[in-house]
């Protein structure tokens, strides 16, 4: 079914000057833009955004990073778009992201890779809620 996922390109790749490349990747590979926003996280958004990670090592390191510069937030519309945008960012870590991925192209350590995806339709609707007004869900 067609349905949706949700992004951030991070403050790496935002800094490096990647949104509209990595933009361009998420267009050709026909995912629909519904939402769209630049913005930035505080750390204590940073913190909620990831609690689920809040008892990691690389936590603190983790809501530092996401938390340090502007962020690119949007909402993907594709079939089957929570699989489909992870094959497309690729594996977590850089060094293992496949040939054509987002990671591979932009990442550039496995704490500072680019892109977010949501792991879940669930996450997806929770991290686009986190971020977009329902008037901004189109
Ligand atoms: P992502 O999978 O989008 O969301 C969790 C993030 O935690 C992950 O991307 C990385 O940015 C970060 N992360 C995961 N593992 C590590 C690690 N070992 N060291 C630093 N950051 C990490």
């Amino acid at each position: 079914a067609t349905n949706r996922t949700f992004t951030m390109i991070k403050p790496d790749a935002v800094e490096k000057g990647h949104i509209g490349g990595i933009l361009g990747m998420i267009a050709d590979a026909g995912f629909k833009i519904v939402s769209l926003k630049l913005t930035q996280l505080t750390v204590a958004d940073a913190q909620a955004f990831y609690a689920v990670h809040s008892a990691r090592p690389f936590y603190g390191e983790l809501v530092e990073f996401m938390s340090r510069g502007p962020i690119v937030a949007a909402i993907l519309e594709k079939e089957n778009a929570v699989e489909e945008f992870r094959t497309l960012i690729g594996a977590t870590n850089p060094a293992d992201a496949a040939e054509g991925t987002i990671r591979k192209k932009y990442a550039t350590s496995i704490g500072e890779n680019a892109v977010h995806g949501s792991d879940s339709d669930e996450n997806a609707a929770i991290e686009s809620t986190f971020h977009f007004a329902v008037r901004e869900q189109f």
